[in-house]
């Protein structure tokens, strides 16, 4: 049903360019700054700073990965930099994760298809940073229609000089990039699954640490950012870190774009600057009595009525961008379990914890869902989500049952309502069952 509602609104050839919608006390010009694209003003301007000047710059704007996790994109950077490489032929790797499957989140495809300027020449500027000479853009399978207009991009960025041997005309910096296209899983939008499709193998987390920025593709320091992080950075070089660290909140800088969907009027991509508070969002969009926001997509929060006063920020409400609104009439129920099917579908079947639980949590929401369940199986779903949030291998596991937990606390009566009157039942008679 959720799926149908966002295919129905957003249907995948046809989407609008950038929606930019700001608070009123934003330097809007600014933004819209930020959407226009000269080709190479910004990697002009990072090669005049120099690899360890767009780096300072890069940490001035205390920019944080916007796949979800925050994680500062400057360290990052500087790990990956520092890090001499294994073997003979050591090297260092770009790799843009595009491999953007979180159930809701559309954001990375508008990028890419109305901004993909912005999206390689972020990379380029990394490639410049960090001192390597290839990356890889690692395209969604279901995004695979876009391949032939980011082909052509690739060719007339080579045209032009902003990729191939001396990029920009700086002696020494060869960087081109190359497109490989998932297969349609989506674990592998896990970065370390991620790598192991890209070097053709399984898509299968690794173990970290190792960190990529380390031990990435082939062994070699890699750095993995999502397309919004990768758009970002041209901002942070052209205009400095200081003046990008002037908007949104002291943790989270800048800006935030959310792909909303669902009960609303005005469905669409939404740049806010970070600190934003959930109502705000509901109001710009037309929400239709909105009773639940899940946030960040299957592996995130639902956030209830008395939650809307809070802030996207990573300091508060963390989010790869994902926005799906529940009006009034939707079974909160029913979406945690089309979360749970996605899981026990997409599971990669490596760990035990993930791919035996996750089943076993659908499993006993459609025995819920045919009104079957009890409190026992209640306590059962409470019991796997705490055992595969603490045993799986990796992410995918981990978040699997966050819908669940969510919605059994802040929507209690979706579950109660279900459940079979166990006092009522008769005594279990053996012989009758063998009759
Ligand atoms: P993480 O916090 O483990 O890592 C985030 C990034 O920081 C990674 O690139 C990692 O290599 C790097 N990192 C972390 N510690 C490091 C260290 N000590 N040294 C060097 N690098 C370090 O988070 P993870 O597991 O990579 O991603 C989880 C996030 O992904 C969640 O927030 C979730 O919301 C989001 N997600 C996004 C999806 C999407 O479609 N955009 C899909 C599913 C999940």
């Amino acid at each position: 049903e959720i799926c149908e509602l966002i295919r129905a609104q957003v249907p995948l050839d046809d989407w609008p360019s950038f929606y930019f919608k700001v608070d009123d006390n934003i330097r809007r010009a600014d933004m819209l700054l930020a959407a226009q694209w000269s080709p190479g003003e910004a990697l002009r301007a990072a090669t005049s700073l120099g690899p360890q000047g767009m780096i300072h710059e890069l940490r001035l704007s205390n920019l944080r990965g916007r796949g979800g996790a925050g994680f500062t994109t400057a360290v990052k950077w500087e790990a990956a930099r520092n890090a001499p490489g294994h073997g003979p032929n050591a090297t260092r790797y770009v790799v843009c994760n595009a491999d953007e499957g979180e159930p809701g989140t559309f954001k990375d495809r508008v990028l890419l298809q109305s901004y993909a300027g912005h999206v390689f020449e972020g990379m380029t500027i990394a490639g410049y940073a960090i001192g390597a000479s290839r990356g890889f853009l690692y395209l969604r399978g279901e995004y695979t229609y876009l391949l032939q207009a980011l082909e052509k991009h690739l060719a007339d960025l080579r045209k032009m000089n902003l990729l191939g041997r001396s990029v920009c005309g700086v002696e020494g910096f060869d960087f081109d990039i190359e497109i490989h296209v998932g297969a349609g899983a989506y674990v592998c939008g896990e970065e370390t699954a991620l790598i192991e499709s890209l070097e053709g193998k399984p898509g299968r987390p690794r173990i970290r640490p190792p960190f990529p920025v380390t031990h990435g593709y082939l062994g070699q320091p890699t750095v993995v950012n999502n397309v919004e992080t990768l758009c970002k950075v041209l901002e942070i070089a052209t205009h400095g870190g200081a003046r990008y660290a002037g908007l949104g909140t002291k943790q989270s800088t800048g800006t935030k774009i959310l792909s909303v969907s669902g009960d609303v009027d005005r469905p669409g991509l939404y740049e806010y600057p970070f600190g934003v508070r959930i109502a705000q969002v509901l109001e710009d969009c037309g929400a239709r009595h909105p009773q639940a926001v899940q946030v960040s997509g299957a592996a995130g929060m639902c956030l209830s009525e008395r939650e809307f006063g809070r802030r996207i920020a990573f300091e508060d409400v963390p989010t790869a961008g994902s926005f799906m609104v529940f009006g009034a009439q939707r079974d909160l129920f029913e979406v945690a379990r089309n979360f749970t099917h996605f899981f026990a579908h997409e599971s990669c079947g490596f760990c035990t914890p993930c791919r035996v639980g996750t089943t076993l949590v659908s499993n006993l929401m459609d025995k819920i869902a045919a009104g079957h369940g009890t409190q026992y199986e209640m306590n059962e779903l409470n019991r796997l989500a705490g055992v595969i949030k603490g045993s799986a291998h990796c992410g995918l596991g981990t978040a699997s049952c966050n819908a669940i937990v969510d919605t059994v606390q802040k929507f209690r009566p979706a579950y109660e309502k279900r459940l079979k009157a166990v006092d009522f039942e008769p005594a279990f008679d053996l012989d009758a069952a063998l009759a």
